[in-house]
């Protein structure tokens, strides 16, 4: 009964890339001879998702989560290692494989620009052979949290991102697929659309049991769809737990940047040093530290941080998956 629906083992995706040579010469030389290196997007990946699963992939930009997901999706072929999707090989068997999955890119739709989107609904209907009353009733689910009644007669080319979006939700999950990939899919959205989706994706979850791996840079994502959360950095996998490890294991995130003048470095530390609070020179004149607003009040916090330095400027802000990529890496080392 463990059978894992999604298995990824040692996989691996580089890109040749042409080498630019600098100036006019240089622009000759390269389309005369030329010169490649080789970018290591996945570097070694390995794991399993249960079906029923809803698993968040975490990491900053260029980690390598699109090129996973492309080669999970089935679009892009593995350069070693293995992907099994409900025992398929995704780029292999891709033509049978792709009416069993959904996929969704916050980037790009896959909708047809100049029809309706009620119409490219009604063709993916012909093309998975719905009955009328199936499709009836998932048009009648998916309306009731993603709010589609006003946007299902416009062109897809004229709608707006987050209406965009929400259509292509729709279109990618019209089948019931038991698996869905989704590629950043709050991206660039506004507040409410993104909760709308967040809570659209945990429904179909939950109630459908639709299992569920979704790429974001985005720490809300995790808290609001995920029980699971990868997080990868420069190709390999550096965190695999639960939402609730790795909020455990990073506290609470939070950052105070402070702009003061330079070589403040050292008051800034000598004052929060017994509340184990370490500042960061970013350069410029900002200073920035990463505390767990569990240990560290923050007021207090501030209070001493302006007692110590003449600040132009002060920050607060919630994680970032850069604090979260650098503080996992420091934790490793210290392992
Ligand atoms: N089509 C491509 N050609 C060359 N390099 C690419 C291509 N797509 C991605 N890369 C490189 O591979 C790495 C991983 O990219 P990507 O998978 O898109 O990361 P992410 O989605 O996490 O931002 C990056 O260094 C990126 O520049
Ligand atoms: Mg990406």
């Amino acid at each position: 009964m463990n059978d894992p629906i999604i298995c990824v083992q040692n996989l691996k995706r580089t890109y040749r890339v042409p080498v630019r040579r600098p100036g006019l010469a240089g622009a000759f030389t390269d389309l005369l001879r030329p010169e490649y290196r080789t970018v290591q997007a996945v570097h070694d990946v390995t794991f399993d998702i249960q079906r029923g699963e809803s698993v968040a992939y975490l990491g900053p930009n260029g980690a390598g989560k699109s090129t996973t997901v492309r080669m999970l999706a089935g679009i892009l072929k593995p350069s070693g290692g293995e992907v099994r999707v409900l025992g398929f090989h995704p780029h292999s068997q891709r033509q049978a494989y792709v009416r069993h999955i959904g996929v969704v890119f916050g980037h790009r739709t896959t909708l047809w620009f100049d029809l309706a989107v009620i119409e490219s609904l009604r063709l993916l209907q012909r093309v998975y052979a719905l009955p009328e009353a199936v499709f009836q009733e998932r048009l009648a689910l998916f309306d009731e949290v993603l709010d589609l009644g006003g946007l299902l007669a416009t062109p897809a080319r004229k709608l707006s991102l987050g209406q965009r979006v929400r259509a292509d939700l729709a279109a990618a999950l019209l089948h019931a697929p038991p698996v869905v990939f989704l590629d950043e899919p709050t991206i660039g959205l506004d507040v409410s659309v993104k909760a709308r989706i967040r809570a659209f994706l945990r429904q179909i979850n939950r109630d459908l049991g639709t299992t569920l791996l979704l790429t974001t840079h985005d720490l809300g994502d995790v808290e609001a769809i995920s029980d699971r959360v990868m997080v990868i950095d420069a190709g390999q996998l550096i965190f695999d737990g639960t939402a609730r490890e790795l909020r455990g294991e990073l506290g609470q995130g939070n950052r105070v940047t402070v702009v003061a003048p330079p070589g403040s470095l050292s008051a800034l530390n000598a004052a929060t040093l017994d509340l184990g609070v370490l500042w960061v020179d970013e350069g410029r004149g900002r200073y920035s530290a990463v505390y767990d607003g569990r240990l560290v009040r923050t007021p207090e916090l501030v209070a001493r941080t302006l007692a110590a330095v003449p600040a132009e400027d002060l920050e607060l802000r919630e994680a970032r998956i850069e604090d979260v990529v650098r503080e996992l890496y420091e934790r490793g080392q210290h392992d």
